[in-house]
């Protein structure tokens, strides 16, 4: 109050310019929190894939470092096309640690890391959910626009699902118990 120069402390009110795209507000809003979501199950699939990538031993250590690899890069390039649409939206993209743990369907797993069969059930839990909100996009809210990039990313995780799941079908040897990174006594 009175402070009319902007030290950082006493930031000036944002003036957010809404999109007219024939999408009324109530509808942009709840697109977003869709988008929001979906930006946030990918982040944690991001990060557990990653996670992969890194400790990844053993038989196949040389296809597996490189598929996750690619598959944490396609992950990276969605997050951002999600993000930037809900800018498209009139939106703010979450965009911090804490908000996508918070908003995510994707179950954090500390101190595991992550197996090829839980990263197949992560893919699918995320094919799931971007099913039912790519219906609600266009069945609901009338957005083709959201309603295609969801569906273009459900294909991207049916893909990558399909790859992980071949890598271990026919093993004689199913699924592996996922190993910890610290073992506690
Ligand atoms: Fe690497």
């Amino acid at each position: 109050m009175g402070n009319n120069g902007n030290d950082g402390h006493n930031p000036e009110l944002q003036v957010l310019i809404q999109p007219n795209i024939g999408l009324d507000s109530d509808v942009r809003r709840s697109v977003v929190e869709i988008l929001n979501t979906t930006l946030a199950n990918e982040a944690v699939l991001t990060v557990k894939t990653r996670s992969a990538h890194w400790n990844v031993s053993g038989a196949g250590f040389f296809e597996l470092y490189i598929l996750f690899d690619s598959q944490y890069k396609q992950l990276n390039d969605i997050s951002d096309e999600l993000a930037e649409r809900v800018r498209m939206m009139g939106g703010v993209a979450i965009g911090s640690l804490h908000e996508f743990l918070k908003y995510t369907r994707v179950e954090e797993q500390p101190g595991l890391i992550p197996d090829i069969l839980r990263l197949v059930a992560d893919h699918e839990a995320s094919i799931r959910f971007l099913r039912e909100a790519a219906r609600k996009c266009t069945e609901e809210y009338e957005d083709e626009g959201t309603f295609e990039l969801l569906v273009s990313v459900m294909r991207l995780h049916e893909k990558m699902a399909w790859m992980l799941r071949s890598y271990i079908e026919n093993e004689p040897v199913h699924g592996e118990s996922q190993k910890r990174i610290m073992t506690d006594d």
